[in-house]
């Protein structure tokens, strides 16, 4: 059994909760602890999730002291600490995305992990969702040919509301950047995913960034506070052989969709209709004469055991927090390793730098 401790329960998103559902539903896990900096939420996960003989911790000490392994929900700017902290102590890690607010701080921690045998993780769940994996799949047994280039878009409607007031995620010191740190890391990891393996890494970025929603109410004080990060950006970046990646990132209003075109045809993930891609190949003489083909995700993509839930975002949030439990156990390494966090972080820094300067940012002068 493996002794599960949950750190920054939350109350915004509260993503703390996905993870806990999943747990919930694997055999071989015990939610433990839960530790809050704010006592008080913990104890309302303890009665929302009738979570009888799980430990409100004190502190991250006691947490730390009753567990095998900590998934870490906290804002952005502690994941780093706690991640460290659970590793000297002989833990396992899994930690939400962005791995920090920059890839510089992260040094010390991967040095960590990877001289440590316990397993360190980064949560970068959209690659776990099962039409991404298909898209994967299809783009290896090569029906796309040369890919010319990829477009995604995502981001949320909840803070798009002026009347929402401060959280974290608005402020640059818990943060880091904003929209581009948020779903930026996910559509990085995922542009990454897609098309390292045949056209290389990306070698350089560019991108733009605004806030529009420039005030809001501090959560605490209900003062107007200035936004100190981006509601919106867009990131541009090319790949070692040329393919190019146009990146949408906004918190104040998106579509969440996926298009990939190769010298092949086209693919198309749409998160409004997950359970399905679009498919569009060329013709044997190289021209779109057939109409686009709607194809289905195949169940046993979604419905890996008898434990998890069979449909829904809570899909790739049981299939990655099972992967980083399969691992902890021995039998895989799947969950994204906490250098490649480090790796998506640093791309996030170059698409915050450009956005800043204004300049270009060839990746190799920055890592
Ligand atoms: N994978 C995804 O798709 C996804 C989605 C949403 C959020 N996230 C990530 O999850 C993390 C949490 O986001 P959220 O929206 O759930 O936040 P949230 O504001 O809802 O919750 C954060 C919680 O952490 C607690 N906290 C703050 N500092 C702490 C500390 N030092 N020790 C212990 N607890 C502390 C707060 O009291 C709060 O309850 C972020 O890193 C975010 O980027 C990931």
């Amino acid at each position: 059994m493996v002794r599960m401790g949950v750190v920054g329960t939350g109350f915004h998103i509260g993503i703390a909760k996905m993870h806990i559902s999943a747990y919930l539903r694997m055999p071989n896990v015990s939610v433990v602890a839960l530790y809050d900096v704010d006592k008080e939420k913990a104890e309302k996960y303890k009665t929302e999730f009738d979570l009888k003989d799980t430990e409100i911790c004190d502190s991250y000490e006691q947490l730390l002291s009753l567990v095998d392994a900590v998934t870490i929900c906290t804002p952005n700017a502690f994941h780093v600490e706690l991640a460290f902290r659970a590793l000297e102590q002989g833990k396992h890690v899994l930690c939400e995305k962005p791995l920090g607010t920059s890839a510089g701080e992260c040094d010390k921690l991967v040095e960590k992990a990877e001289k440590s045998n316990l397993v360190c993780g980064v949560g970068l769940c959209y690659r776990f969702i099962p039409g991404y994996q298909l898209m994967k799949k299809i783009i290896e047994e090569g029906a796309l040919g040369e890919i010319y280039y990829l477009r995604a878009e995502m981001g949320g409607n909840r803070i798009a509301d002026p009347s929402v007031e401060l959280e974290w995620r608005m402020r640059e010191e818990l943060s880091g950047a904003g929209s581009i740190a948020d779903f930026g890391s996910h559509l990085l990891d995922l542009s990454d995913i897609m098309l390292s393996a045949d056209r290389g890494k990306i070698t350089e970025i560019q991108a733009i960034a605004n806030t529009f929603i420039t005030q809001r109410k501090d959560e605490i004080t209900k003062e107007e506070k200035k936004v100190s990060n981006e509601d919106v950006g867009m990131i541009l970046a090319k790949t070692e052989k040329g393919t190019l990646i146009s990146l949408s990132t906004s918190r104040v209003g998106s579509k969440h969709t996926m298009e990939i075109v190769g010298a092949g045809g086209f693919l198309e993930f749409d998160g409004s209709h997950p359970e399905q891609l679009t498919v569009m190949l060329k013709d044997k003489n190289g021209g779109y004469s057939q109409p686009p083909e709607v194809i289905k995700v195949p169940l046993e993509m979604y419905q890996v055991d008898a434990y998890g839930p069979k449909q829904g975002f809570e899909v790739n949030f049981y299939l990655q927090n099972k992967a980083f439990v399969e691992a902890i156990t021995g039998q895989k390494m799947m969950v994204a390793p906490i250098r490649r966090g480090q790796y998506i972080q640093s791309l996030i820094d170059a698409a915050k730098l450009s956005a800043q300067t204004g300049q270009k940012i060839r990746m190799e002068e920055i890592v």
